[in-house]
């Protein structure tokens, strides 16, 4: 399973990048907002530091709007995705981003129709939002294993990026659901790689090490 960071803070992109975790990054509005700073300079700025594929989300609602700043954010760089709310413009925007070949990722999906819909009309990838599901009491989760069902049985080549993930958990199930790509806020990672046994082994170590004759 790939990582994503779920941000857009680019120093923030740059200290987990050492770490060898970054196969890529996804933005919204509200992750931009957070920064605030242009737009532009803060995709142009991440695709820089990530090879991967950099989503970057429109906010107009018709399908004019849409492919206007789709095709502008397409020429920021190479390997900027677009992505495009789960709306029937956004199908139709998406539907004809592929036929130009430019990536796309659909967002807020929170049915598997909606997912089969985004990878019939040509999505590169999918984001299932698994957190704001279990927000409102239901399983996030499922949602994610059964729509990596229907897309390997129809043959759809859309990748599934599980979005909205909380907890170690959210991240824990998508790769056993079959996620293809887990996107993570910066601030979940440090629980992924930590563990309580873990520091306690370190201070054993440490303890027994002064035991040595040096
Ligand atoms: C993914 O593409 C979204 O930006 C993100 O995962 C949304 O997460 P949230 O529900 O925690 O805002």
């Amino acid at each position: 399973m790939k990582f994503y960071l779920d941000t857009g803070n680019v120093e923030e992109i740059k200290r987990i990048v050492k770490l060898g975790l970054v196969d890529g990054v996804t933005t919204n509005p509200s992750l931009i907002a957070k920064e605030g700073r242009v737009f532009k300079d803060v995709i142009k700025e991440i695709t820089s530091i990530v090879s991967g594929p950099v989503s970057a989300e429109v906010v107009a609602l018709d399908v004019d709007g849409m492919l206007k700043e789709a095709h502008e954010i397409a020429q920021w760089a190479p390997n900027v995705v677009i992505k495009l709310p789960m709306t029937e413009a956004g199908l139709e925007a998406t539907h004809q981003l592929s036929k130009e070949g430019i990536k796309t990722n659909v967002t807020l999906i929170f049915s598997v129709a909606q997912g089969l819909m985004a990878a019939k009309a040509g999505a590169t990838y999918v984001s299932p939002f698994v957190g704001r599901l279990d927000d409102i009491g239901v399983d996030g989760m499922k949602l994610v294993r059964e729509l990596r069902e229907v897309l390997d049985f129809h043959d759809l080549p859309a990748q599934i990026i599980a979005a909205s993930i909380r907890t170690l958990g959210h991240l824990e199930a998508a790769a056993l659901a079959g996620a293809h790509i887990a996107t993570i806020p910066g601030s979940l990672l440090p629980s992924l790689w930590k563990h309580p046994l873990t520091d306690v082994g370190i201070e054993r170590f440490l303890k027994d090490w002064e035991k040595v004759p040096k």
